[in-house]
């Protein structure tokens, strides 16, 4: 609008994904971004002069990207654990519900502390930052209090953010790491309310039942009374692990299927993101689709704890949005560009039994997912192009945010990437003939932090880091 002054303008190249595209490369384009954060105007380089007039920028106002680096939106996070960091790269060798018993919740017990809390979660906001996410939507855990520190620390960082007071009153006894429905209901009730009084303007307050096994009937009925008062967010896990549906059929035996158990209680509203979704049937994420509720894929999580895979051209099919995870630390990886390679991998596998388990003749390697009931043709892999929209575009559907961000569409807020492939001792190369298209795709596979120079949120810089 007229109103907003331009912050600034940067050119070069921009990647990023729009709904007819999961990747557009645009080279020698100009971007502004006005004093409110958000992309004032996008063009083409040769419109330098006209808006420059418009806009009253001068040369010396632009800041020009170097020949190979680019910007990038900002990945989105759509399902991690900051208190689980502490443990994230050990602690892998069980399945999800012993994992569950033995490692997590005595861990998350540990912050009860505040100064536990504090470090550990001033520790993985600035470590998700350094990595590009410039959204997370975070599970902390029961405690109010510490949770909040959460909510805090992201803000005072410049993350965009979703956090969460977890919320269990059932089957968490094993480390004394408990809270009754009442105190869950009303500690739920005072995080919403103490998170709203301190007014952080992108960092929102998840009602986040941990999951099916660990919530009463009636716990999960009242935090779907609470989000609809509220109009918060909502994030879970679902069909992740076979013990765990199987737990979900005995525990709640009048319901359908483990979708009926969170749709009865109104926790799928379309702003609702629930964790994995394995072992989803068709009926099931077509619920899911009706509601406009959203699946966070997380790939590293579902091998590392041999939870099983998701079809991911099976919930794209059904029109399901989805988004990508790290899953701390049942993933052991805190970066979304392991995110990405793990969701590659994962549809690789997929493709290896569906399309060439047949070709040995070989039934235990034959389809078993239902995919294959509604889908005739071939199966393809993701492209590295479809794994980046979903890192991103993807995500921000899959959170609700995608008026606001997700990619670089005029109007939205500039969270965005800046990501140099050719740094000294980098970890990849880049050569003469390599296409930009190369060069975007080798940082996907290959790059790390070290590529990442710079990271804005709302137009606000917040990498490299406040004294890194
Ligand atoms: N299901 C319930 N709680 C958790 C958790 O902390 N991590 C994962 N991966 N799945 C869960
Ligand atoms: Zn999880």
């Amino acid at each position: 609008s007229k109103t907003s002054k331009l912050a600034y303008c940067i050119k070069g190249t921009f990647v990023h994904s729009t709904d007819s595209s999961p990747m557009e490369i645009l080279q020698d384009h100009i971007m502004g971004v006005n004093s409110n954060g958000k992309i004032e105007f996008f063009e083409n380089a040769r419109k330098q002069v006209e808006l420059a007039k418009k806009w009253r920028f001068s040369e010396s106002d632009i800041r020009e990207l170097g020949s190979h680096e680019f910007c990038m939106p900002g990945m989105v996070d759509t399902h991690i654990h900051a208190s689980q960091y502490s443990f994230s790269g050990t602690a892998l060798d069980l399945s999800l519900l012993d994992w569950l018993d033995k490692y997590t919740f005595p861990t998350e017990r540990k912050y009860k502390e505040a100064e536990f809390a504090k470090t550990i979660y001033s520790s993985i906001v600035r470590r998700t930052l350094r990595n590009g996410t410039t959204t997370a939507c975070y599970f902390a855990t029961i405690y109010t209090d510490s949770s909040l520190l959460l909510a805090e620390i992201a803000n005072n960082y410049g993350q965009r953010a979703f956090v969460g007071k977890v919320c269990m009153d059932i089957n968490n006894c094993a480390a004394n790491y408990k809270e009754t429905t009442d105190e869950s209901i009303a500690e739920t009730e005072r995080f919403i309310k103490e998170f709203l009084e301190r007014k952080y303007c992108r960092v929102k307050p998840i009602i986040t039942p941990r999951f099916a096994v660990s919530c009463s009937e009636e716990l999960l009925q009242e935090l779907g009374e609470l989000a609809k008062i509220h109009g918060t967010h909502i994030q879970s896990h679902i069909s992740e692990a076979v013990g765990e549906v199987e737990s979900v059929k005995t525990l709640f035996p009048n319901y359908k299927h483990y979708t009926d158990v969170y749709d009865k209680s109104k926790l799928l509203t379309d702003k609702t993101v629930m964790a994995h979704g394995c072992y989803l049937s068709d009926e099931e994420l077509a619920i899911f689709r009706e509601r406009g509720a959203a699946i966070s894929h997380c790939p590293n999580s579902n091998i590392s704890l041999c939870s099983g895979h998701l079809d991911v051209r099976k919930v794209l099919k059904h029109k399901v949005k989805i988004g990508l995870g790290t899953d701390v630390a049942g993933g052991y990886c805190s970066s979304m560009l392991d995110a990405i390679r793990r969701a590659i991998d994962t549809s690789k596998v997929l493709y290896i039994q569906y399309e060439l388990g047949s070709s040995h003749s070989n039934q235990q390697t034959m389809p078993t997912s239902k995919t294959f009931s509604i889908q005739k043709e071939k199966y393809t892999a993701l492209s590295y192009k479809e794994a980046f929209r979903l890192a991103t575009l993807g995500g921000s559907q899959a959170l609700n945010i995608d008026d606001v961000t997700g990619n670089f569409q005029i109007g939205k807020e500039f969270d965005a990437i800046l990501v140099s492939p050719c740094v000294p001792g980098g970890p990849f190369d880049v050569f003469a003939d390599d296409t930009f298209e190369d060069v975007v795709q080798k940082f996907l596979n290959l790059g790390d932090d070290r590529n990442i120079k710079g990271v804005y949120v709302a137009g606000q810089q917040v990498v490299p880091l406040p004294n890194a």
